[in-house]
């Protein structure tokens, strides 16, 4: 079993509270990332697991051991944890060669030269870098840096991977392979992988779970990357996940008319019984027509963006972005400027209790 629980883990520097009260489980054989904006504690947190720091209270177990629990007295160190790590940074060693970098967990460990070698010739070739054993980091771009970074973490075969923002210093298209490879590897491997990224897109490719985390270091939703993108908890996971239009709503009646206006909401109704309500949609999910049923509106603002036309809307005050592809836009005569009237419907809509700006923030 390869599992990870973090439970009531209350983490601060100074005056800064980073985690109060924290609690995470990453279940045998997943690949679970946490997502959230840059300092939200993502990387204090990878720490805390890995044993470069310690707990101020609450317990992290490891296959079911516990490895801190202040209050226990205990603190395993970061090399009795069963655990690989990858950083950011990814820190190779550039005075050795790629072997030796890799190798290098398996001398601290006091193992045989021969076991040493035939491991770390192994754990090379799993990252597809075969034949590059005698390079100097200074001989490889990034992309293998990151691998070799990749194989030392892999070659004492732990049950247990973390990885903090491992494709952050790589350009688009090896971000891209990389986040493939790592994901094949988890596979391969049956290792348990805990991601952390700032990165939405990386984050729903390769999580079988995800958490995601607030500004406050709060996890506001763990779910599949579907749950996540389809059902968001919150305003603040809605927002966080893509560009969303936010609609103020009121009640007159029984009627859900739009900002101050007159119009009618078009696509349903809250379950709750309050009066005020913000209702959600992406870009890609309003409709827009130059005539017809549905919200009046203005278009105050017309972009081409090549495969996309970005319009920008205003109906009755309240501005909603709507996207539709552009050959859709030249084949139905949806091609506006700015000025033209239109009229909006809706594919679907998300009801949320009514929200301030500091719900949405953060992200
Ligand atoms: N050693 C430290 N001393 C003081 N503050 C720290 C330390 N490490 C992290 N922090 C603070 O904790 C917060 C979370 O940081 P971090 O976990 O690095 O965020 P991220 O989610 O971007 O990885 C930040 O406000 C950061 O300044
Ligand atoms: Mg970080």
């Amino acid at each position: 079993m390869a599992t990870i629980d973090i439970q009531g883990v209350s983490k601060g520097y100074g005056s800064r509270r980073v985690h109060a009260d924290l609690n995470l489980s990453v279940q045998h054989g997943e690949c679970f990332t946490l997502l959230g904006p840059s300092g939200c504690g993502k990387t204090v947190l990878l720490r805390l697991v890995a044993g470069f720091e310690q707990p101020e209270s609450g317990s992290i177990r490891i296959n079911g051991s516990p490895v801190s629990d202040p209050a226990a007295g205990i603190n395993i160190p970061p090399d009795q944890r069963d655990l690989g790590v990858v950083f950011q940074d990814y820190a190779v060693w550039p005075h050795m060669t790629v072997l030796e970098n890799v190798a290098y967990p398996l001398k601290l460990a006091k193992k045989q030269r021969r076991e040493m070698e035939e491991r770390a010739l192994e754990a090379v070739a799993m990252v597809g870098m075969k034949g590059l054993e005698k390079r100097l980091p200074s001989e490889l771009s990034g992309g293998q840096q990151q691998r070799v970074a990749l194989a030392r973490a892999l070659v004492a075969g732990p049950s247990l991977m973390l990885l903090d923002e491992p494709l952050t210093n790589l350009d688009a298209n090896l971000r891209e392979e990389m986040r493939f490879e790592i994901k094949e590897l988890q596979r391969k491997l049956g290792i348990t992988v805990f991601y952390v990224t700032h990165d939405q897109e990386i984050a729903l490719a390769i999580s079988d779970r995800l958490a995601i985390m607030d500004g406050q270091g709060r996890v506001r939703q763990i779910g599949s990357p579907q749950d996540i993108f389809e059902r968001p908890a919150d305003v603040f996971v809605f927002n966080f996940m893509g560009i969303a239009n936010f609609i103020p709503v009121r009640r007159v009646g029984d009627d859900w008319l739009v900002g101050q206006g007159d119009q009618r909401v078009p696509v349903g109704r809250p379950d709750g019984a309050g009066e005020l309500y913000t209702v959600g949609c992406r870009p890609s999910d309003v409709r827009i027509a130059a005539s017809g049923p549905g919200l009046r509106g203005v278009v105050r603002r017309a972009s081409f963006l090549g495969a996309m036309m970005d319009y920008q809307v205003e109906v009755d005050g309240v501005i909603m972005r709507v996207a539709l592809e552009t050959h859709e836009a030249i084949a139905g005569g949806l091609m506006f400027k700015a000025g033209d009237p239109c009229a909006l419907n809706f594919h679907d809509l998300l009801w949320f209790d009514s929200v301030s700006a500091e719900d949405t923030g953060g992200a």
